[in-house]
């Protein structure tokens, strides 16, 4: 049994952040799946939105958001968020990151601000093309000198450990602990703990094609959900415009930063499209662009289209863009000469645990925060740039509450072990990969950019014999990393499949043949799908959360 104060499931933005902002005399874990940086955070390019210029203010910024988020947002939560936007970048200067600095005309030295979709400003901060690389690494740094925090890396959380579930109790269900898997030792620990909290991430893994690492596997949302929490507008899955079109190559991101920059966008041959679909064209919100490239695929039966930056001089490429110009040049693809092929690919995942301000879910002692997280922020699009903000803010306020709370609380459960009596070394292990590929697959395929009934009732059906076959292995065979993965993805894409079933309108990043117009009288009305209720309400449930 492990006993500490406080439980971090994930080491990105979120986890880290949150555990340095705990009091020192709180014990903390932090847990990641893989080695600290494994997680979307480190792979982030574009930057952090923050209102830094004197032109710019929080007004702009909430409303900007809003206008992305198409009617989903909570405007109490986008205010929450914008408004502390330069106190994270202050926050953040002191913890040595090393952001992009720009000479302004007074001949004084100002942090750079790109652009991104959406934004009607210059409001991006950024490290060059590596922002999330440059934050991972100080918040490691920091949180290794705390000697109150320990690290434990390659420990995946199988389930937590709650109240109603593993100690019968009937009264209010709380968190008391999580077991973990570590996959070095192959052994699955206990942990005890008094405040337990999900930084996990998103779950973009469950399409064949991403630009997420590969633990974005919703463990979080999952987790919480057998936990009892409510879980909200998983429906909106967000695709991100420009991915590069390799045929081997993993997907590899190429910033919108780029198209902030003067990047276009070009069909085949040669002609820009995107003003066709937006009067803000390349810098639309992602939603639109992301479908606007999939439509012109559709209608021209192309692989692909292009970005081009070819025209601004290769110097300002180089010193903006410095990791995507190697990586396109060592694939083959010179950014300062020529149009690079891109397609959309799986991105963020604006849905998830739903949490209030304060990062509390439906458990108690069980909070949530950063892309694991629906916080009202991000509604059914989220704003580029956004989500790292979230991810700061909503730790700083999380450990506001958790530092109130304090480790005083009782924690006298008496916790099971993890019972491994009667499972068995797995007889099959082809089984997993097997259905790992079918869902990412069949997700792919039909519950994509463009939805349609059949497509979404199709997928149902598979996810549902997914469901019976990984139950059935998972209470025979010893869990392993990839089993406990499979078995995530599978319930976020069966929470995927019925949010988008129940939204019965376009708006955002559901987009539906059988229904393409917004609803107005759906404005403010997140998909709530809750454990208790799901199997008892077979018909669409709508519920304002707040
Ligand atoms: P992550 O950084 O994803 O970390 C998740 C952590 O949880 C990891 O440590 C992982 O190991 C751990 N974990 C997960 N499951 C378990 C488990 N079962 N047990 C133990 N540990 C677990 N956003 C922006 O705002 N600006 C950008 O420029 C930007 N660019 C992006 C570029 C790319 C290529 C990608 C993929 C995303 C980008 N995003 C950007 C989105 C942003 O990076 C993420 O939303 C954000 O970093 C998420 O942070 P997080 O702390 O919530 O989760
Ligand atoms: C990007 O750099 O294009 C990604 C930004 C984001 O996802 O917020």
């Amino acid at each position: 049994m492990y006993e500490f104060d406080a439980l971090i499931i994930g080491s990105g933005a979120a986890g880290l952040s949150l555990a340095l902002r705990l009091d020192n005399g709180f014990r903390i874990a932090v847990i990641s799946k893989g080695p600290l940086d494994d997680g979307s955070t480190a792979w982030a390019q574009g930057g952090i939105s923050a209102v830094m210029d004197d032109d710019d203010s929080v007004e702009q910024h909430l409303a900007d958001t809003i206008d992305a988020g198409a009617g989903l947002c909570d405007e109490s939560a986008v205010l929450h968020t914008v408004s502390h936007g330069k106190e994270m970048i202050t926050w953040l200067l002191q913890l040595g990151v090393e952001f992009t600095y720009e000479t302004g005309l007074d001949g004084k030295k100002y942090l750079h601000l790109t652009r991104e979709g959406g934004h009607t400003h210059r409001r991006v901060v950024h490290a060059a093309d590596a922002t999330g690389w440059a934050i991972q690494n100080a918040l490691i740094k920091n949180t290794q000198k705390k000697s109150n925090i320990e690290l434990f890396d390659h420990h995946i959380a199988i389930d937590l450990i709650t109240t109603h579930k593993h100690l019968a109790k009937k009264n209010t269900n709380q968190c008391v602990g999580a077991y973990v898997l570590d996959t070095e030792e192959n052994k699955v620990k206990t942990f005890k703990t008094k405040h337990v909290i999900l930084a996990t991430g998103g779950a973009s893994k469950v399409y064949l094609y991403t630009s997420n690492p590969d633990g974005a596997s919703g463990d979080g949302i999952a987790m919480a959900w057998r936990a009892g929490c409510r879980v909200a507008n998983m429906e909106f899955m967000q695709f991100h415009p420009t991915c590069l079109y390799h045929p081997t190559a993993k997907s590899y991101l190429i910033t919108e930063a780029v198209r902030g920059e003067g990047g276009k966008l070009l069909l085949p041959n040669g002609t820009e499209f995107a003003h066709e679909f937006d009067p803000r064209g390349v810098l639309a919100p992602r939603d639109i662009v992301a479908r606007a490239i999939d439509y012109k695929m559709k209608q021209m039966g192309v692989d692909c289209v292009y970005l081009d930056i070819s025209h601004k001089p290769k110097k300002f490429i180089q010193k903006h863009f410095p990791n995507v110009y190697a990586r396109c040049l060592k694939l083959g693809y010179d950014m300062a000469k020529e149009p690079v092929p891109v397609v959309p690919a799986a991105h963020y995942t604006c849905g998830g645990v739903m949490t209030d301000l304060k990062g509390q879910t439906d458990v108690e002692n069980l909070y949530a925060i950063g892309e694991t997280t629906h916080t009202g922020l991000h509604g059914a699009n989220r704003m580029a740039s956004n989500s790292l903000l979230e991810c700061l803010v909503f730790a700083s306020s999380t450990s506001e509450l958790i530092n109130s709370k304090g480790t005083k609380i009782s924690s006298k459960a008496d916790i099971p072990h993890w019972d491994e009596s009667r499972v068995t070394e797995p007889d099959e292990e082809i089984v997993v990969a097997h259905n790992w590929d079918e869902l990412r697959r069949f997700m792919w395929d039909y519950v994509g950019i463009v939805r349609t009934n059949k497509r979404l009732q199709r997928a149902k059906h598979r996810v549902d014999l997914l469901t019976s076959e990984i139950d059935e292995y998972y209470s025979n065979f010893r869990v392993s990393g990839d089993l406990i993965e499979l078995r995530n993805l599978t319930l976020v894409a069966d929470l995927i499949i019925r949010s988008a079933l129940r939204r019965k309108e376009s708006r955002g990043l559901h987009y539906t043949l059988d229904y393409p117009e917004t609803d107005s009288t759906l404005e403010n009305i997140d998909t709530v799908l809750d454990p208790d209720l799901v199997s008892t309400l077979p018909k669409p449930v709508y519920a304002t959360i707040r």
